[in-house]
């Protein structure tokens, strides 16, 4: 029997590939795993009405991590035009399986390590190591939204003063989505980040938020990590603004390390940091909560890209790095990184995005090469 199960989620376009040269890479360095495949993606709502069946629901649980590779989401109307005719009318929505999947398992942090690997010409500069940890359940991805705008939800909005001048606006010309931030939900994305920082010995946390004007919702979440920022009191608490910081992070990126966001802002911050290490061929993610966890490479299904055998698993190779340091396999994650530290840093095995002709397939055997 093998050591470990492994949810094995491909998903949709290129995820396919950037998955299949991730596990040559797994393959080399020994990774004793059984892999379970699950159903996820665009077909699997075309055909049945859910990108998230429940049986792919019941097979993460009985997994002790899964690794998944993207997925295609298209807006409501598109999304109801493309299912199965049978389903069509019957009042099916569509929601991003990688969504709801944060929010049924809890997985509450997104963890998106950007490190700018030595002698990577894409290297916005040399020496930038963030990391930022997103909070994935709450803010404004909960998907609790309205459109129209009316009943009760409209007279709780009416009665609030600064409604006034929306009054006259018919509640069919409205949609309204809400941005919810608990104390608790606020505080565990803290702490992961202050632990974090305390175990590879960052000296800040830069919590990134609105309070001047989402008084509330950033206002809790910043009260929230002065209360969680007493217990590390070898660590500094930086505040900064949503706005400022992508300023920061562009003029002077090395002054900043773990960084602590919610849902959306992390979301934007971490692409942002993501271009700043090379782009999304290297932006890996680990969405971990309490019993489940999944990685990831953040970029989606770049349709343009499917079949040419063309992006940079890169990405994905990290997030099973990932994965591997998850599940307790420092030695194993360690070769992983070095690997592709030392493909990058050689300069001759380059995807497209890298400025060469290296195919998908073939990055991933030049990792795995590398790895022995
Ligand atoms: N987590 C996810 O699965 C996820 C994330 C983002 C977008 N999506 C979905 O993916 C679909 C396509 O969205 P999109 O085109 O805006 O975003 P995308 O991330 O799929 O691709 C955007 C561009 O980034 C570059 N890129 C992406 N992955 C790369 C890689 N591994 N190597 C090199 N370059 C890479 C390509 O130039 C690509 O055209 C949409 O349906 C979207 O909803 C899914």
């Amino acid at each position: 029997m093998a050591k470990y199960t492994i949810g094995w989620m491909p998903g949709d376009g290129v995820g396919n590939e950037v998955m299949a040269a991730t596990r040559t890479v797994l393959d080399a360095v020994g990774f004793d795993a059984e892999y379970v495949n699950l159903d996820i993606g665009w077909d699997f709502w075309c055909q049945e009405g859910d990108a998230l069946p429940a049986r792919t629901v019941e097979g993460l649980k009985a997994c002790d991590a899964s690794l998944f590779g993207a997925i295609t989401s298209k807006p409501k109307a598109e999304a109801e035009a493309e299912l199965a005719p049978a389903l069509q009318g019957t009042g099916l929505v569509y929601r991003s399986p990688i969504v709801r999947m944060r929010q049924v398992f809890d997985l509450y942090t997104n963890c998106r390590p950007c490190r700018a690997f030595p002698g990577n010409k894409l290297n916005f500069e040399d020496g930038i190591d963030l990391v930022v940890f997103r909070e994935n359940t709450e803010g404004m991805y909960t998907g609790i939204e309205w459109s129209p705008v009316d009943g009760e939800i409209r007279k709780a909005l009416e009665s609030h003063p600064n409604f006034e001048r929306f009054k006259s606006v018919p509640a069919e010309k409205m949609s309204f989505s809400s941005r919810i931030i608990t104390w608790d939900g606020a505080s565990r994305i803290v702490r992961a980040a202050f632990e974090y920082a305390k175990e590879h010995g960052y000296p800040t946390v830069t919590v990134v938020e609105k309070p001047n004007v989402l008084r509330e919702t950033s206002g809790m979440f910043i009260d929230a990590a002065k209360e969680v920022a007493k217990d590390f009191p070898g660590i500094e608490l930086w505040e900064t603004n949503i706005d400022a910081m992508v300023m920061w992070l562009v003029k002077n990126p090395q002054n900043y390390g773990v960084i602590a966001t919610s849902n959306l802002f992390g979301d934007v911050i971490s692409d942002l940091c993501a271009q700043l290490v090379g782009g999304l061929g290297f932006a890996a993610a680990g969405n971990v909560g309490q019993d489940v966890a999944v990685f990831e490479p953040t970029h989606g299904s770049a349709p343009k890209y499917y079949g040419l055998d063309k992006v940079n698993p890169i990405a994905c190779v990290l997030a099973a790095k990932m994965m591997l340091d998850y599940l307790g396999e420092p030695e194993m994650a360690t070769k992983v990184l070095d690997a592709v530290a030392q493909v990058i840093s050689d300069g001759e095995v380059c995807t497209y995005d890298m400025g060469g002709d290296t195919k998908c397939s073939e990055m991933g055997q030049a990792i795995a090469d590398t790895i022995g």
